[in-house]
């Protein structure tokens, strides 16, 4: 009998487990649960036996993915894996897959939440902006980013992108595509951020690229906290005392910004972008289907180590 395990830090909301534990029964698999663990010995043990395994952003490093001896297919439960150690994924043979798109929705809808927060002062009661008639330029055009858009434009906003892998399905949707990341946030009153931490990406919001935006304007990033360089933020922000940073990912320069730049950041307690039940039942029961279809019929759609 197959065994599964779903190891999750911050866990799924509790119906998209019993759906996604009933996709595995009716295939005959067993499924362990852990969640919310604090210590990684926990996940060393229970991945010791199992033969797939379904996580968020719990790390699954050289130690994890070598204590899973039987392991021969991890799904990311959502876009983002790099917190996965691929490298060493691929030499011992493990599948690791993503459900790309499947939490996309909710993590838009959060990053305008995020811009919307900003514009209006944080509910302080201090005069704020609207979001209609502002410019929003999109920082890469992956599936969250098309959400965000969506939503935008029904604000009546004006939407720009950057992207260098999608200019085809962001200029058939009539969306203007700027030759440069320094021409999106020199143009932008919004800048929301949709990039992987991977490759070119990382970092690559730096001080060349910030010393474009405009007076008052306001990045929300919903991505990966690795794709800013923080001492250029941080430089950019004493610059120009109006520009404001809205986050889902914590920097790891934190104290700097309670320091010097009060009422003009907010970071989100928790991640909390794919944090929606109905995110959690898409991801989760695409995972889980996933992974049935890669046992039963070795279907490899989505794997990202190939
Ligand atoms: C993702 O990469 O899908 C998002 O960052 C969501 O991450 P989470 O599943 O840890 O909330």
């Amino acid at each position: 009998m197959r065994k599964i395990l779903i190891a999750t830090v911050k866990p799924f909301a509790p119906v998209a487990v019993k759906k996604i534990s009933k996709i595995f029964d009716k295939a005959g698999y067993s499924v362990e649960l852990l969640e919310k663990y604090t210590d990684k010995k926990e996940l060393l043990e229970a991945i010791s036996d199992v033969d797939a395994a379904i996580i968020r952003s719990d790390k699954f490093d050289e130690e994890v993915l070598n204590a899973g001896r039987n392991l021969k297919i991890i799904v990311r439960a959502g876009a983002g894996y790099d917190n996965v150690d691929l490298k060493t994924a691929t030499e011992r043979g493990i599948v690791v897959m993503n459900t790309p798109g499947q939490n996309a929705n909710a993590v838009a809808e959060l990053a305008i939440g995020l811009a919307i927060y900003g514009l209006r002062e944080q509910f302080s009661g201090r005069p704020g902006g609207e979001m209609r008639g502002r410019t929003l330029g999109l920082h890469g055009f992956g599936f969250v980013a098309r959400n965000v858009f969506r939503i935008a434009r029904a604000m009546g906003m004006k939407v720009i992108v950057y992207t260098r892998y999608s200019k085809a399905a962001a200029a058939a949707i009539g969306l203007k595509v700027t030759k440069s990341l320094e021409e999106l946030y020199e143009k932008s009153d919004i800048i929301s951020i949709h990039v992987p931490a991977r490759g070119e990406h990382l970092k690559s919001v730096s001080y060349e690229v910030l010393k474009h935006l405009k007076d008052g304007s306001i990045i929300v990033n919903t991505a990966r906290k690795e794709v800013i360089n923080e001492s250029d933020l941080i430089k950019c922000m004493e610059k120009n005392p109006k520009i404001k940073y809205m986050s889902d990912l914590t920097p790891d320069c934190l104290s700097d910004f309670e320091e010097k730049f009060a009422d003009r950041y907010f970071f989100t307690p928790k991640k909390a972008g794919a944090q929606t039940a109905e995110a959690n039942l898409n991801a989760g029961l695409a995972a889980a289907h996933q992974i049935v279809d890669f046992f039963e019929k070795g279907d490899a759609t989505y794997q990202v180590n190939k």
